[in-house]
């Protein structure tokens, strides 16, 4: 049985004031009986840590450095984020990829940097409304899929994978259970070609969960849970999410 994880992604929004609030709303709220993890912005990844410690609540980021070190104005290298204690790395998220032209191969290097410091990389897979009209759903997801398998190789077993329909984010449209639990499946079924580890691995849902709809997501054979952007801002609203998971 895969224990279930609720990802709070938190995207380009917080400020000290209002962070502290959310975390402390999170701390009471809390403890649920899925994992439990916040990705926030690089500045607060320090002030969040002291926030949580001694709960059950891990931390990440939103993004890693595909490089190791060096003259690369701007990134953020796994090795300091391991350095602040994160668990979990984002990596692929769609809008990276569509608003910073993330490739396929660097969104599998990031994750590759990712598990080299210890760091879980979430990778996010998901098609847009064009590809989804066009019948492309499947293709595109394996697609994405199949450049982390191959950059990975073994480690492949270590991620946690996220299905992100574009369409579905921050839209208020969300995929009907039926339709992420076939896609969870065709990646489930992927993943089994390239590891033993597949039935253990977690395959999060992302895309408009809310309180009232993720207890049905969660309940589908391949959904291990959610990755939440706008209702991670609330601390009532994360926290139902949690509850139901
Ligand atoms: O990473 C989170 C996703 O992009 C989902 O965002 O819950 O606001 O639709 P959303």
């Amino acid at each position: 049985m895969r224990k279930k994880l609720v990802v709070g992604n938190w995207k380009m929004h917080g400020s000290r004031a209002s962070n502290a609030l959310l975390l402390s709303g999170l701390k009471e709220a809390g403890p649920w009986t899925a994992d439990v993890a916040v990705c926030v912005p690089f500045p607060y990844i320090t002030e969040t840590a002291l926030a949580l410690t001694g709960t059950q609540i891990a931390y990440g980021s939103q993004d890693c450095s595909a490089h190791e070190q060096g003259a690369y104005t701007g990134e953020v290298s796994s090795a300091m984020l391991a350095d602040v204690g994160c668990r979990y790395a984002i990596v692929g998220h769609s809008e990276r990829r569509a608003y910073h032209q993330e490739s396929d191969q660097l969104v599998a290097d990031k994750a590759k940097a990712a598990l080299a410091h210890g760091i879980t990389p979430i990778v996010c897979v998901g098609e847009t409304l064009a590809e989804r009209e066009a019948g492309q759903t499947e293709h595109v997801v394996k697609r994405q899929l199949a450049a982390v398998i191959h950059t990975l190789t073994h480690c492949i077993g270590e991620i946690v994978l996220a299905y992100e329909p574009v369409w579905a984010i921050g839209t208020g449209l969300t995929a009907t259970p039926e339709q992420a639990q076939a896609v969870h499946a065709v990646l489930r079924q992927q993943l089994r070609a390239a590891t033993q580890k597949a039935d253990a691995m977690r395959i999060l849902y992302g895309g408009s969960v809310k309180a009232d709809n993720a207890a049905q997501l969660f309940a589908q054979a391949d959904i291990d849970g959610g990755l939440i952007g706008g209702a991670a801002l609330k601390a009532a609203d994360f926290s139902a999410i949690c509850r139901a998971a």
